[in-house]
């Protein structure tokens, strides 16, 4: 009873439905008799829920930090010098930690709660400069950061649960998932659909119609055609299927395009959106055999690179290939692209290893050369 009435003191007094027992259930155990009498001596964080039926839930873990530190009764200095740099904050991520409010962390631990103080402040500031340019290269790479994390840096994404409509009004408002990653995600992590079509001098590019399998069908037969591709050669009913399904919509990351002459398909074009902050893309590019050598995947390249630079504001824009596709090759070079790498030998495709290329383009060098 004292341990609830801590409770209610803390979080107020709201009503769990079913919903929100079934979610902490999911995410939460019991707490024992032994870390309730721990809780009133403020040697161990309070409930981080109360069911409908009044059993008080804390993390899986909750014990675990005590452990760590060698008992509860070191957890307190453990605890705080994860602030020794300002002892002030550490004392009051204490009492925090002890009201058994980090309900938003998957895992309740000093190291944790830093981390997600540091991207949602990341976040915050890269709102705040992307609210005045939705392509600021430098805001686009702190968002990336803050929400799905870089390498060793883990984002919010993975950092918080997604908690239930009962914190929503304990805490009187949105949760941090839905204010943090679910809101800037969806305003600046979110590829905006282009205008289409693309126009060029000759060419016209154009999301897929089922009816452009027809174009690909004799191509996609052909070994030679085929040999420095990562796919092997496809028959008719795999072309039609690999045709249907760019025709659907997905997440706007793969923008796969149809490289239409007047009127006729000559070949296909397309940019995956990807990296940090969504700020890279990678192009790819294939021409049908009768239409090579006039110059098409160059100016269907530049379209894409125009997009890929103006219209999703992409920072930089790289493309990987078979060392061995000469053609490819020269179109990068054609294209302004940079060779940064030549890995040797590291490239499985189509039972042998093989050389690879990347190519890169920064959106300043592309701008310099326009
Ligand atoms: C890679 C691929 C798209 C390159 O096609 P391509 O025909 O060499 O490229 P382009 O359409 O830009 O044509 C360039 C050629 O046209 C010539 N050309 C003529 N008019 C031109 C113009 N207006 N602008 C540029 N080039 C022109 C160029 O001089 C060049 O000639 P060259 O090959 O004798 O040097 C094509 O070979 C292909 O589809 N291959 C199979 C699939 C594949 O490998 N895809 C790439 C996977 S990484």
């Amino acid at each position: 009873m004292a341990v609830h009435d801590r409770y209610v003191a803390v979080n107020g007094d709201h009503p769990m439905t079913a919903e929100d027992d079934a979610y902490v259930r999911e995410h939460f155990v019991p707490a024992t008799p032994e870390a309730m009498a721990l809780m009133l001596d403020d040697l161990l964080p309070l409930p981080s829920y109360v069911l409908h039926d009044g059993t008080p839930m804390v993390p899986a873990a909750h014990g675990r930090p005590a452990e760590i530190a060698g008992g509860v009764d070191r957890l307190h200095d453990w605890f705080v010098a994860f602030w020794d740099d300002d002892t002030a904050t550490g004392q009051r991520e204490w009492l925090h930690y002890l009201s058994g409010q980090h309900v938003c962390l998957r895992e309740v631990s000093p190291v944790r709660i830093r981390q997600k103080t540091e991207r949602v402040a990341e976040a915050a500031a890269a709102v705040d400069l992307l609210r005045q340019d939705p392509h600021d290269p430098v805001a686009r790479g702190m968002l990336g950061e803050a929400v799905d994390g870089v390498l060793a840096v883990p984002g919010l994404d993975s950092l918080l649960l997604p908690m239930t409509a009962y914190d929503r009004l304990r805490f009187a408002g949105p949760t941090v998932r839905e204010r943090w990653v679910d809101a800037p995600r969806r305003e600046f992590l979110t590829p905006a659909t282009p205008t289409w079509p693309l126009r060029t001098e000759r060419l016209v590019l154009r999301p897929f119609e089922a009816r452009d399998a027809d174009a690909f069908v004799d191509a996609w037969a052909s070994e030679e055609w085929t040999s420095l591709l990562l796919s092997r050669q496809q028959n008719p009913a795999e072309v039609r299927e690999m045709v249907r399904r760019r025709t659907e919509p997905g997440d706007g990351r793969f923008v796969g395009m149809a490289v239409e002459h007047e009127g006729a398909v000559i070949g296909d074009s397309m940019l995956h959106l990807q990296g940090t902050g969504l700020s890279e893309g990678e192009i790819g590019w294939t021409i049908l055999p009768q239409h090579g050598g006039r110059g098409y995947a160059t100016e269907a390249a530049q379209a894409v690179l125009r997009l890929g630079f103006d219209h999703y504001g992409l920072r930089r824009i790289v493309a990987n290939l078979d060392a061995r596709n000469d053609r490819s090759a020269a179109l990068c070079e054609r294209l302004g692209m940079r060779r940064e790498s030549h890995k040797v030998g590291d490239f499985w495709s189509k039972g042998t290893w093989t050389d690879s290329y990347e190519y890169a383009l920064l959106a300043e060098e592309w701008r310099a050369r326009a």
